[in-house]
């Protein structure tokens, strides 16, 4: 184990709501009180056992049922490989389709993330699957990191998909990506330019002000549907502010015990959070 495991919980508790389901409920409960939905993330990635891809299965079957039960504005997210992607492209369809049918039984929302690059072919195709099958209900992040993903966003556009527009967390050096940070955040205004004028469902998930201002002129520019996504424990003072001006905004919620990788990909993106690490080591 790598000793520095419990320091790095003691910053990653900012961004994750505890272990359990009951914690994931709690903050549920935090974010709809300031406004916020919450989109429950159940931790775990890069599953390859059939046992334990069908326990993250039946862990969000019982997150949809206890969001409908105790009527939270909630939605799940889930993350490919956690749901048998490592498997077969049939087998994370199988399960995907099982909880966009569950979600939309109760009116609700299934968000499916984007991870590595290598995923993401398998990615959409079982998200085009889900439109064609008319699942309406059923939304998708798509990287602005990624040279592809106009092409991508391209071949989607014509099925009336939500896409949850993210810069993305998985850094992909050049050809694939994008070689510097300023190139990620052009290509993120040309993807909402592409999203806006053919007035597709957009989350708009960045905590770039900058992004989201631009964002929202561009929603109100073509009269799209738009909503602000945010992760927990990150710029609060955003989240605030969107809610005080009325938009619909959402809190991207994780919790479980598999929490290592998340929280490396959000200590590393940005440079403030070596010196919470550091004030950790003194007890900080
Ligand atoms: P950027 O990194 O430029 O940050 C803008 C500002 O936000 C910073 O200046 C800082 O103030 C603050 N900030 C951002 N990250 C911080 C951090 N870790 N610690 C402290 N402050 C921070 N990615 C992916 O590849 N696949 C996915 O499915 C998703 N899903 C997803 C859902 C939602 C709701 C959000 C908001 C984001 C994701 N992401 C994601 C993550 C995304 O790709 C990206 O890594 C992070 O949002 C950080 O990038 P920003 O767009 O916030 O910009």
């Amino acid at each position: 184990m790598n000793p520095l495991r419990p320091l790095l919980y003691r910053v990653a508790k900012r961004w994750i709501a505890g272990s359990s389901r009951v914690d994931a409920i709690k903050a549920a409960k935090e974010a709809n009180a300031k406004g916020m939905a919450a989109l429950l993330n159940y931790l775990g990635e890069g599953l390859r056992e059939a046992r334990s891809i069908d326990e993250a299965l039946s862990e969000y079957e019982g997150l949809q049922r206890a969001i409908a039960e105790l009527g939270l504005r909630a939605h799940i997210s889930v993350k490919p490989t956690q749901l048998g992607l490592l498997l077969s492209e049939q087998a994370l369809l199988l399960r995907l389709e099982r909880l966009a049918e569950a979600a939309r039984q109760r009116g609700q929302l299934l968000w499916i993330d984007m991870e590595q690059g290598q995923y993401v072919d398998g990615t959409l195709r079982a998200y085009s699957s889900l439109l064609e099958k008319g699942f309406t209900n059923v939304g998708l992040a798509l990287q602005a990191n990624l040279r592809r993903t106009e092409k991508d966003l391209g071949g989607l556009l014509d099925k009336r998909p939500r896409i949850r527009l993210v810069k993305g967390a998985y850094p992909t050096p050049p050809p694939e990506g994008f070689s510097s940070r300023a190139e990620v955040a052009r290509n993120y205004e040309r993807l909402m330019e592409l999203l806006f004028e053919a007035r597709a469902f957009v989350a708009i998930a960045t905590h770039d002000a900058r992004l989201v201002l631009r964002g929202i002129e561009l929603a109100q520019r073509n009269g799209a549907e738009f909503e602000l996504q945010f992760l927990r424990g990150i710029r609060e003072d955003l989240k605030a502010w969107a809610v005080r001006q009325g938009y619909i905004v959402a809190e991207y919620i994780p919790y479980g015990q598999s929490w290592y990788e998340y929280s490396m990909r959000r200590l590393r993106e940005n440079r403030k959070n070596i010196w919470l690490l550091i004030r950790s080591l003194f007890g900080g």
